[in-house]
């Protein structure tokens, strides 16, 4: 090759100009993005996680969750998340403002958990119910038994054990991970609507009008 160091230069800053539209470019797009004040409520959205869930986020993070699972609905025209009553609207970037990585996950193995909180809060799912889900695993969802101790109850038993799983004898009590980790995925909601959360529907009453 008669340049090979002016063709691995060009190369270079082809590179490193394509990368800087993409990550700066982006980055003064979205990167100063604030919660919505509402005034009518007097609060901004979206709120801060409290701490206990925002724990179990770092638990879904470890594990390794989003290999499976999406936190991140589509709008109609994109697929049939909102069909499948995964969510009342698309997911939008400030639903993640608070949230240092979002995990908005790659694929879609079990279903997707963006307003998992809201679903379980319709069904009835308690807090114990999901643990002894994470315990048991699901239809195609791995169990998770590690985050639970199982032992023999020794004098009292715990007031923290999942009634009627374990043997008789001992107990099942899941651990700090198993509980910041339920409270997590009960906590996740995005419900308020954004201005920016309807895509444009041009109205069609008004066309030929002019
Ligand atoms: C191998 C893929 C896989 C992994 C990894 C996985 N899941 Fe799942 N998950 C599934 C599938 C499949 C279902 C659907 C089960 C069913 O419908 O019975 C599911 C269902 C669920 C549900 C119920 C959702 C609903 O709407 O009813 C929750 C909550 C959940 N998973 C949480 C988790 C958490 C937390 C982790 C990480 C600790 C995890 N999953 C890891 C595949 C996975």
């Amino acid at each position: 090759m008669k340049n090979g160091p002016l063709f691995f230069l060009g190369l270079f800053f082809a590179l490193t100009l394509s990368w800087a539209v993409l990550a700066l470019g982006t980055h003064a797009q979205l990167g100063d993005l604030q919660p919505h004040y509402d005034d009518l409520e007097g609060k901004a959205f979206p709120q801060r996680a409290p701490g206990i869930a925002s724990r179990g986020q770092l638990v879904y993070q470890d594990l390794g969750c989003m290999s499976c699972h999406t936190q991140q609905v589509r709008r109609p025209s994109y697929g049939a998340d909102e069909a499948r009553g995964w969510g009342s609207r698309q997911s939008v970037t400030r639903d993640y403002v608070h949230q240092k990585r979002p995990l908005i996950g790659q694929s879609r193995l079990g279903p997707d958990l963006a307003n998992f909180g809201i679903r379980a809060e319709a069904a009835g799912t308690t807090k114990t119910d999901l643990l002894v889900n994470l315990y048991n695993g699901m239809n195609g969802m791995p169990a998770y038994r590690f985050l639970f101790e199982e032992r023999e109850i020794v004098g009292q038993p715990s007031s923290n054990a999942l009634q009627g799983v374990a043997a008789a004898g001992s107990e099942l009590v899941p651990t700090e991970r198993a509980k910041t980790l339920a409270a997590y995925l009960l906590s996740l909601k995005q419900t308020y609507e954004y201005p920016e959360a309807r895509p444009y529907a041009p109205d069609e009453t008004q066309e030929g009008a002019h």
